[in-house]
Protein backbone atom coordinates (compact mmCIF):
# COMPACT_ATOMS: atom_id res chain seq x y z
CA UNK A 1 0.00 0.00 0.00
CA UNK A 2 1.65 3.42 -1.12
CA UNK A 3 0.82 5.45 1.95
CA UNK A 4 0.15 9.54 1.11
CA UNK A 5 1.91 12.09 3.25
CA UNK A 6 0.39 15.29 4.19
CA UNK A 7 1.57 18.11 5.68
CA UNK A 8 -1.53 19.04 8.34
CA UNK A 9 -0.27 22.53 8.71
CA UNK A 10 -0.43 23.78 5.26
CA UNK A 11 -2.34 21.14 3.09
CA UNK A 12 -6.19 21.95 3.22
CA UNK A 13 -6.43 19.83 0.07
CA UNK A 14 -4.72 17.21 1.54
CA UNK A 15 -6.38 16.98 5.27
CA UNK A 16 -10.00 17.24 2.94
CA UNK A 17 -8.84 13.97 1.05
CA UNK A 18 -7.63 11.88 4.92
CA UNK A 19 -11.33 13.00 5.63
CA UNK A 20 -13.08 11.66 2.65
CA UNK A 21 -10.38 8.63 3.25
CA UNK A 22 -11.97 8.18 6.56
CA UNK A 23 -15.80 8.07 5.35
CA UNK A 24 -14.77 5.65 3.09
CA UNK A 25 -13.34 3.07 5.06
CA UNK A 26 -9.81 3.73 4.90
CA UNK A 27 -7.02 4.51 7.83
CA UNK A 28 -5.33 7.99 7.97
CA UNK A 29 -2.97 8.58 10.92
CA UNK A 30 -3.44 11.65 12.15
CA UNK A 31 -1.82 14.19 15.38
CA UNK A 32 -2.99 15.05 18.47
CA UNK A 33 -1.48 16.75 21.51
CA UNK A 34 -1.15 13.45 23.31
CA UNK A 35 0.47 11.27 20.75
CA UNK A 36 -0.33 10.50 17.14
CA UNK A 37 -3.95 8.81 16.70
CA UNK A 38 -4.03 5.52 13.70
CA UNK A 39 -7.92 6.37 12.81
CA UNK A 40 -11.12 4.97 11.02
CA UNK A 41 -14.66 5.65 11.21
CA UNK A 42 -16.25 4.74 14.24
CA UNK A 43 -19.62 3.17 12.64
CA UNK A 44 -17.46 0.81 10.59
CA UNK A 45 -16.51 -2.46 11.80
CA UNK A 46 -14.77 -3.55 9.23
CA UNK A 47 -12.12 -0.56 9.09
CA UNK A 48 -11.63 -0.66 12.62
CA UNK A 49 -10.67 -4.34 12.56
CA UNK A 50 -8.13 -3.18 9.93
CA UNK A 51 -6.72 -0.64 12.63
CA UNK A 52 -6.35 -3.68 14.45
CA UNK A 53 -4.74 -5.78 12.19
CA UNK A 54 -2.13 -2.91 11.34
CA UNK A 55 -1.22 -2.31 14.34
CA UNK A 56 -0.94 -6.26 15.47
CA UNK A 57 -3.12 -5.45 18.68
CA UNK A 58 -5.26 -7.86 20.70
CA UNK A 59 -8.87 -7.70 19.75
CA UNK A 60 -10.09 -7.57 23.40
CA UNK A 61 -8.05 -3.92 23.98
CA UNK A 62 -10.98 -1.20 22.79
CA UNK A 63 -10.30 1.68 20.89
CA UNK A 64 -11.33 5.91 21.90
CA UNK A 65 -13.58 7.67 19.70
CA UNK A 66 -12.59 11.11 18.78
CA UNK A 67 -14.89 13.92 18.13
CA UNK A 68 -14.37 17.58 17.05
CA UNK A 69 -16.83 18.77 20.15
CA UNK A 70 -17.94 16.95 23.20
CA UNK A 71 -21.60 17.58 22.07
CA UNK A 72 -20.70 15.19 18.99
CA UNK A 73 -20.57 12.23 21.28
CA UNK A 74 -24.50 12.52 21.72
CA UNK A 75 -24.62 10.52 18.69
CA UNK A 76 -23.11 6.95 19.84
CA UNK A 77 -23.01 7.32 23.35
CA UNK A 78 -25.15 8.10 26.90
CA UNK A 79 -23.78 11.42 28.04
CA UNK A 80 -24.04 12.61 31.61
CA UNK A 81 -24.13 15.58 33.45
CA UNK A 82 -20.89 14.83 35.30
CA UNK A 83 -19.83 14.26 31.37
CA UNK A 84 -20.34 18.02 30.02
CA UNK A 85 -19.31 19.36 33.67
CA UNK A 86 -16.03 17.33 32.84
CA UNK A 87 -16.04 18.27 29.24
CA UNK A 88 -16.82 21.90 30.22
CA UNK A 89 -13.16 22.28 32.44
CA UNK A 90 -11.23 19.80 30.31
CA UNK A 91 -12.21 19.31 26.61
CA UNK A 92 -11.07 20.04 24.03
CA UNK A 93 -7.83 18.64 25.92
CA UNK A 94 -5.92 15.56 26.70
CA UNK A 95 -8.80 13.78 28.32
CA UNK A 96 -10.95 10.61 27.61
CA UNK A 97 -14.15 9.67 29.24
CA UNK A 98 -15.62 6.09 29.54
CA UNK A 99 -19.24 6.49 28.87
CA UNK A 100 -22.11 3.77 28.25
CA UNK A 101 -22.45 3.02 24.22
CA UNK A 102 -25.43 3.37 21.72
CA UNK A 103 -26.00 0.25 19.35
CA UNK A 104 -24.16 2.50 16.23
CA UNK A 105 -20.91 1.71 17.58
CA UNK A 106 -19.88 -1.93 16.29
CA UNK A 107 -18.64 -4.20 18.61
CA UNK A 108 -15.34 -3.75 16.49
CA UNK A 109 -14.35 -0.90 17.79
CA UNK A 110 -15.03 -1.39 22.05
CA UNK A 111 -14.23 -4.52 21.47
CA UNK A 112 -17.64 -6.60 22.65
CA UNK A 113 -17.88 -3.68 25.87
CA UNK A 114 -20.78 -1.99 26.57
CA UNK A 115 -19.11 1.44 27.08
CA UNK A 116 -16.70 3.53 25.05
CA UNK A 117 -14.05 6.11 25.55
CA UNK A 118 -14.54 9.67 23.89
CA UNK A 119 -11.97 11.95 23.54
CA UNK A 120 -11.84 15.67 22.08
CA UNK A 121 -8.44 16.37 21.09
CA UNK A 122 -7.67 20.25 20.94
CA UNK A 123 -4.57 19.99 18.32
CA UNK A 124 -5.74 22.20 16.02
CA UNK A 125 -4.75 19.93 12.55
CA UNK A 126 -7.18 16.71 14.99
CA UNK A 127 -9.65 19.02 15.00
CA UNK A 128 -9.87 20.26 11.61
CA UNK A 129 -9.61 16.46 10.56
CA UNK A 130 -12.21 15.42 12.82
CA UNK A 131 -14.79 18.18 12.03
CA UNK A 132 -13.82 17.69 7.91
CA UNK A 133 -14.26 13.73 8.79
CA UNK A 134 -17.90 14.46 9.71
CA UNK A 135 -18.23 10.96 11.51
CA UNK A 136 -16.09 9.89 14.94
CA UNK A 137 -12.51 8.56 14.50
CA UNK A 138 -12.01 5.30 16.52
CA UNK A 139 -8.33 5.59 16.73
CA UNK A 140 -5.56 4.23 19.48
CA UNK A 141 -2.15 5.60 19.46
CA UNK A 142 -0.26 5.08 16.02
CA UNK A 143 2.49 2.38 17.20
CA UNK A 144 3.13 -1.16 16.54
CA UNK A 145 1.55 -2.97 19.34
CA UNK A 146 4.47 -3.19 22.38
CA UNK A 147 6.27 -0.60 20.75
CA UNK A 148 6.60 3.70 22.29
CA UNK A 149 3.71 5.51 21.52
CA UNK A 150 4.51 7.94 18.47
CA UNK A 151 5.04 11.47 19.58
CA UNK A 152 6.36 12.49 15.77
CA UNK A 153 5.88 12.14 12.17
CA UNK A 154 8.79 10.22 11.74
CA UNK A 155 7.89 7.53 14.55
CA UNK A 156 4.61 7.44 12.15
CA UNK A 157 6.60 6.37 9.48
CA UNK A 158 8.88 4.33 10.64
CA UNK A 159 5.96 2.00 12.16
CA UNK A 160 3.08 2.37 9.71
CA UNK A 161 4.74 3.12 6.14
CA UNK A 162 2.75 1.17 3.74
CA UNK A 163 0.06 -0.18 6.24
CA UNK A 164 -2.09 2.55 6.50
CA UNK A 165 -3.71 5.39 3.35
CA UNK A 166 -2.30 8.06 5.02
CA UNK A 167 0.12 10.01 7.60
CA UNK A 168 -1.03 13.66 8.84
CA UNK A 169 2.35 15.43 10.01
CA UNK A 170 1.57 17.68 13.06
CA UNK A 171 4.92 18.17 13.89
CA UNK A 172 5.69 16.69 17.84
CA UNK A 173 3.18 16.23 20.09
CA UNK A 174 2.88 18.92 23.05
CA UNK A 175 2.16 16.49 26.24
CA UNK A 176 4.07 12.95 24.92
CA UNK A 177 1.63 11.10 26.97
CA UNK A 178 -1.04 9.64 26.35
CA UNK A 179 -5.01 10.82 27.53
CA UNK A 180 -6.05 10.35 30.71
CA UNK A 181 -8.79 7.64 30.70
CA UNK A 182 -11.47 8.20 32.78
CA UNK A 183 -14.52 6.22 34.22
CA UNK A 184 -17.44 8.04 35.11
CA UNK A 185 -19.43 6.62 38.38
CA UNK A 186 -22.50 7.23 40.58
CA UNK A 187 -22.30 9.67 42.37
CA UNK A 188 -20.03 12.41 41.21
CA UNK A 189 -17.29 10.34 41.32
CA UNK A 190 -14.43 9.85 38.97
CA UNK A 191 -12.03 6.66 38.27
CA UNK A 192 -8.77 7.24 36.60
CA UNK A 193 -7.89 4.16 34.18
CA UNK A 194 -4.74 5.47 32.76
CA UNK A 195 -3.01 8.47 34.34
CA UNK A 196 -2.06 11.39 32.23
CA UNK A 197 -1.80 15.25 32.10
CA UNK A 198 -5.49 16.07 33.46
CA UNK A 199 -3.99 14.82 36.53
CA UNK A 200 -6.45 13.53 39.79
CA UNK A 201 -5.73 17.14 41.00
CA UNK A 202 -7.31 18.50 38.57
CA UNK A 203 -10.21 16.28 37.87
CA UNK A 204 -10.89 16.57 41.84
CA UNK A 205 -11.94 20.59 41.51
CA UNK A 206 -14.84 19.02 39.22
CA UNK A 207 -15.77 16.11 40.55
CA UNK A 208 -16.91 15.23 44.21
CA UNK A 209 -15.14 11.90 44.34
CA UNK A 210 -11.30 11.11 42.33
CA UNK A 211 -10.36 7.34 42.58
CA UNK A 212 -7.30 5.88 40.86
CA UNK A 213 -7.73 2.00 39.66
CA UNK A 214 -4.10 0.92 40.57
CA UNK A 215 -4.27 -2.22 38.13
CA UNK A 216 -0.59 -2.15 38.92
CA UNK A 217 -0.34 -4.58 41.56
CA UNK A 218 0.40 -8.30 39.87
CA UNK A 219 -2.61 -10.29 39.70
CA UNK A 220 -4.90 -7.33 40.19
CA UNK A 221 -7.47 -6.67 37.04
CA UNK A 222 -7.52 -3.89 35.47
CA UNK A 223 -10.36 -1.91 34.53
CA UNK A 224 -9.03 -1.03 31.64
CA UNK A 225 -7.97 -3.38 29.14
CA UNK A 226 -5.13 -2.11 27.51
CA UNK A 227 -3.12 -1.51 31.11
CA UNK A 228 -2.80 -5.30 31.37
CA UNK A 229 -0.12 -5.73 28.29
CA UNK A 230 3.34 -5.04 28.63
CA UNK A 231 3.60 -1.73 26.60
CA UNK A 232 6.51 0.70 25.11
CA UNK A 233 8.78 -2.04 25.49
CA UNK A 234 12.58 -1.23 24.17
CA UNK A 235 14.19 -3.65 22.67
CA UNK A 236 17.32 -3.87 25.50
CA UNK A 237 15.61 -4.42 28.97
CA UNK A 238 15.24 -0.99 30.64
CA UNK A 239 15.78 -0.67 34.00
CA UNK A 240 14.51 1.97 36.70
CA UNK A 241 17.10 3.61 39.02
CA UNK A 242 15.47 4.47 42.34
CA UNK A 243 17.85 6.88 44.88
CA UNK A 244 19.71 9.82 44.97
CA UNK A 245 21.42 10.98 41.19
CA UNK A 246 24.53 10.21 42.24
CA UNK A 247 24.09 6.84 43.67
CA UNK A 248 22.46 6.20 39.82
CA UNK A 249 25.77 7.51 38.18
CA UNK A 250 27.83 5.19 40.39
CA UNK A 251 26.21 2.25 39.45
CA UNK A 252 25.89 3.30 35.94
CA UNK A 253 29.88 3.57 36.27
CA UNK A 254 29.80 0.20 38.40
CA UNK A 255 28.29 -1.71 35.20
CA UNK A 256 30.75 0.20 32.88
CA UNK A 257 33.50 -1.51 35.03
CA UNK A 258 31.98 -4.07 34.75
CA UNK A 259 32.38 -4.22 30.63
CA UNK A 260 28.35 -3.37 30.43
CA UNK A 261 27.50 -1.89 27.29
CA UNK A 262 24.53 0.65 28.31
CA UNK A 263 22.71 3.86 27.33
CA UNK A 264 21.58 6.47 29.85
CA UNK A 265 17.93 7.90 29.94
CA UNK A 266 19.24 10.84 32.03
CA UNK A 267 18.59 14.83 32.78
CA UNK A 268 20.25 17.55 30.89
CA UNK A 269 22.31 18.32 34.45
CA UNK A 270 23.93 14.38 34.02
CA UNK A 271 25.52 15.08 30.89
CA UNK A 272 28.51 15.92 33.46
CA UNK A 273 28.40 12.34 34.71
CA UNK A 274 31.91 11.91 33.82
CA UNK A 275 30.83 8.22 32.26
CA UNK A 276 31.77 8.99 28.27
CA UNK A 277 31.64 5.46 27.84
CA UNK A 278 27.92 4.89 28.51
CA UNK A 279 25.45 6.95 25.50
CA UNK A 280 22.85 9.44 26.76
CA UNK A 281 19.98 10.63 25.22
CA UNK A 282 18.26 13.56 27.86
CA UNK A 283 14.57 14.17 28.48
CA UNK A 284 15.46 17.77 29.37
CA UNK A 285 16.31 19.58 32.66
CA UNK A 286 16.15 17.61 36.19
CA UNK A 287 12.96 19.96 36.94
CA UNK A 288 11.11 20.04 34.13
CA UNK A 289 8.34 17.25 34.29
CA UNK A 290 6.87 18.64 31.16
CA UNK A 291 9.80 18.03 29.45
CA UNK A 292 10.32 14.82 30.85
CA UNK A 293 6.24 14.03 29.43
CA UNK A 294 7.08 15.27 25.80
CA UNK A 295 10.40 13.21 25.64
CA UNK A 296 9.93 10.05 26.97
CA UNK A 297 8.69 7.87 24.29
CA UNK A 298 10.96 9.61 21.59
CA UNK A 299 13.60 8.67 24.10
CA UNK A 300 12.71 5.12 24.01
CA UNK A 301 12.45 4.99 20.50
CA UNK A 302 16.65 6.80 20.56
CA UNK A 303 17.65 4.02 22.94
CA UNK A 304 16.38 1.17 19.82
CA UNK A 305 17.90 3.02 17.34
CA UNK A 306 21.06 3.07 18.95
CA UNK A 307 20.97 -0.41 20.23
CA UNK A 308 20.07 -1.37 16.76
CA UNK A 309 23.91 -0.44 15.86
CA UNK A 310 25.44 -0.64 18.68
CA UNK A 311 26.41 -3.21 21.43
CA UNK A 312 23.84 -2.99 24.11
CA UNK A 313 22.86 -4.61 27.05
CA UNK A 314 20.56 -2.52 29.06
CA UNK A 315 19.14 0.96 29.22
CA UNK A 316 18.92 3.15 32.50
CA UNK A 317 16.78 5.53 33.90
CA UNK A 318 15.82 7.35 37.18
CA UNK A 319 12.68 5.79 38.60
CA UNK A 320 9.88 8.82 38.69
CA UNK A 321 8.21 10.35 41.49
CA UNK A 322 4.86 8.73 42.12
CA UNK A 323 3.12 11.60 44.28
CA UNK A 324 0.89 12.62 41.82
CA UNK A 325 0.68 15.12 39.01
CA UNK A 326 2.62 14.13 35.35
CA UNK A 327 5.29 12.08 37.64
CA UNK A 328 2.64 9.91 38.11
CA UNK A 329 2.00 9.48 34.05
CA UNK A 330 5.35 8.93 33.73
CA UNK A 331 6.05 6.45 36.27
CA UNK A 332 2.48 4.32 35.20
CA UNK A 333 4.28 4.77 31.57
CA UNK A 334 7.87 3.72 32.85
CA UNK A 335 7.62 0.58 34.68
CA UNK A 336 5.62 -1.06 32.47
CA UNK A 337 8.29 -0.67 29.79
CA UNK A 338 10.50 -1.80 32.46
CA UNK A 339 8.63 -4.82 33.18
CA UNK A 340 8.76 -3.91 37.01
CA UNK A 341 12.35 -3.65 37.02
CA UNK A 342 13.48 -1.56 39.78
CA UNK A 343 17.21 -1.69 40.73
CA UNK A 344 17.68 0.46 44.69
CA UNK A 345 20.91 2.73 44.38
O1 LIG B 1 -4.07 10.20 23.94
C1 LIG B 1 -4.67 9.17 23.61
O2 LIG B 1 -5.56 8.66 24.31
C2 LIG B 1 -4.31 8.55 22.26
C3 LIG B 1 -4.70 9.53 21.17
C4 LIG B 1 -4.53 8.96 19.78
O3 LIG B 1 -6.02 9.95 21.37
N1 LIG B 1 -4.96 7.29 22.09
C5 LIG B 1 -4.59 6.17 22.78
O4 LIG B 1 -5.28 5.04 22.45
O5 LIG B 1 -3.70 6.19 23.60
P1 LIG B 1 -4.83 3.57 22.88
O6 LIG B 1 -5.77 2.66 22.22
O7 LIG B 1 -3.41 3.40 22.58
O8 LIG B 1 -5.11 3.53 24.41
C6 LIG B 1 -6.45 3.58 24.87
C7 LIG B 1 -6.56 3.06 26.26
C8 LIG B 1 -6.31 1.57 26.32
O9 LIG B 1 -5.61 1.30 27.54
C9 LIG B 1 -7.73 1.00 26.36
O10 LIG B 1 -7.77 -0.24 27.02
C10 LIG B 1 -8.47 2.07 27.12
O11 LIG B 1 -7.88 3.30 26.72
N2 LIG B 1 -9.89 2.09 26.76
C11 LIG B 1 -10.44 2.42 25.57
N3 LIG B 1 -11.76 2.27 25.59
C12 LIG B 1 -12.08 1.83 26.82
C13 LIG B 1 -13.29 1.45 27.47
N4 LIG B 1 -14.47 1.51 26.84
N5 LIG B 1 -13.22 1.03 28.76
C14 LIG B 1 -12.04 0.98 29.42
N6 LIG B 1 -10.86 1.31 28.86
C15 LIG B 1 -10.88 1.72 27.58
MG1 LIG C 1 -1.50 2.74 22.78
Amino acid sequence: MQTLKIDGAKDREGLALAADIIRRGGLVIFPTETVYGLGANAYDADAARAVFRAKGRPADNPLIVHVDRPESAEEFAYTTELYYRLAESFMPGPLTLILKKKPNIPDAVTAGGGTVGVRCPIHPVAHEFLKLAGVPVAAPSANISGRPSPTAFSHCVEDMDGKVDAIIDGGECEYGLESTVALLLWDDEVKILRPGAVTAEALSCVASKVTTADGLAPGETPLSPGMKYRHYAPRAPLYLLDGKREDAAAYIKGRIKDGEACLFICFDEDRALDAPECASVSLGGKDDVASHAKRLFAALREADTYGASHKLDAIYTYMPGRDGGLSFAIYNRLIRAADHTVIKV
